[in-house]
């Protein structure tokens, strides 16, 4: 088993284990804008979820800007017994990097982590995200500039900007740094999520951690979809120590259960409850959440139960998570009904 370079990510790695106690790679739930919030973190836990999460990406310069820093509270918001994620947070320039990652610890993140793949384009307009991987001075800079908090320091990024073979000379400029773990997002900014993930290249990548930072750990990230893809794809590749995955838990939040098994109506529809739950609690006390953003998971829960259509239409015309919840108990009888014939 690789050594880790801290504690924190140490723990990680002992952690991941079977359920025979030998050692596995760690799993993680990505990170996503306007996704894994800590509503969702929660719901996903709850679901059976990774070992390790991470916040949605936080913008640094927000962090340390007296009037924006209110309006990003939200992102790093973590419940009372929520296990803790891990923080990311992107930009393009040192001091709000330094600034940010320093005031992570007061909020008791034990880990940092840099975005340096996101292809979004007011991302890139402000020299940030996927735009650092054609600026690799910049790059530098910022990863020493996150140390400066005294955290470990991770980075996730793409494979190049425009061309696959970039992904050389970045991730070996990326792993000559000294950072904690690289993630890597097997695709270019320009295949965005496109593009088939490249898992062939995934063993020259594992050759140049080696070569170049055999104490970094390699985690993978693209088109993985559950626990059992992401064992197999470790397996078929030694030297990956750590799997994420994003759209996989939007599909089936139940992707990181170690044990396929098909889940009954009335467990989804729990879930969907606990989410309203949380979301009123969050909306409530935190800050204030779109509505309209808790409808791309509506279709997550009623996945798979053909009679459901109607009332997944329905649940899209609604306002308020009250709306949500007289729907549902409206349709008590229906939803055994449907879970009785799918048996
Ligand atoms: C809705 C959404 C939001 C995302 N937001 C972020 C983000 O805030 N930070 C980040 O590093 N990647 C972000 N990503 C990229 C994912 O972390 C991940 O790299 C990508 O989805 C590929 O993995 P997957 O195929 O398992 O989804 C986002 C992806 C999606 C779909």
């Amino acid at each position: 088993m690789r050594q880790a370079k801290s504690a924190y990510w140490q723990k990680v790695v002992d952690s991941a284990k079977n359920s025979d106690g030998t050692p596995r790679p760690f799993f993680s739930m990505a990170p996503m804008e306007a996704v894994t919030d800590t509503i969702f973190r929660r719901v996903v836990a709850k679901a059976g979820g990774p070992d390790i999460y991470y916040t949605e990406f936080t913008n640094a310069a927000s962090m340390v800007h007296p009037e924006a820093k209110f309006s990003v509270q939200g992102r790093l918001a973590v419940a009372d017994g929520e296990e803790m994620p891990i923080a990311q947070i992107w930009g393009s320039k040192p001091e709000a990097i330094a600034g940010a990652a320093k005031l992570l610890p007061d909020l008791g993140y034990e880990a940092v982590d840099l975005n340096m793949g996101c292809p979004d384009g007011t991302v890139i307009k402000n020299s940030a995200g996927s735009d650092l991987i054609r600026h690799h001075d910049t790059a530098i800079a910022l990863i020493e500039a996150a140390k400066e908090s005294g955290l470990p320091v991770s980075v996730k990024t793409r494979l190049g900007f425009y061309r696959i073979d970039e992904y050389e000379e970045w991730l070996t400029t990326i792993l000559e740094q000294d950072i904690q773990v690289l993630t890597i997002h097997l695709r270019t900014r320009k295949e965005m999520s496109k593009a088939d993930a490249h898992f062939e290249l995934i063993d020259d990548i594992v050759a140049l951690r080696d070569k170049y930072a055999p104490n970094t750990l390699l985690q993978i990230n693209g088109d993985i979809k559950n626990f059992k893809h992401g064992l197999e794809l470790a397996a078929a590749h030694p030297g990956v120590d750590g799997i994420m995955i994003g759209r996989g838990v939007l599909e089936d939040p139940y992707a990181f259960n170690h044990e396929e098994k098909k889940h009954s109506l009335s467990e989804s529809i729990d879930l969907l409850k606990y989410q309203l739950d949380l979301y009123d609690e969050v909306n409530n006390s935190v800050t204030p959440k779109h509505f309209e953003a808790l409808k791309r998971y509506f279709k997550i829960y009623l996945r798979g139960f053909a009679h459901a259509a109607k009332l997944r239409q329905a649940l899209m015309e609604t306002h308020a998570t009250d709306e949500v919840r007289a729907l549902l108990a409206e349709h008590e009888d229906d939803l055994v009904r449907w879970e009785k014939e799918q048996r």
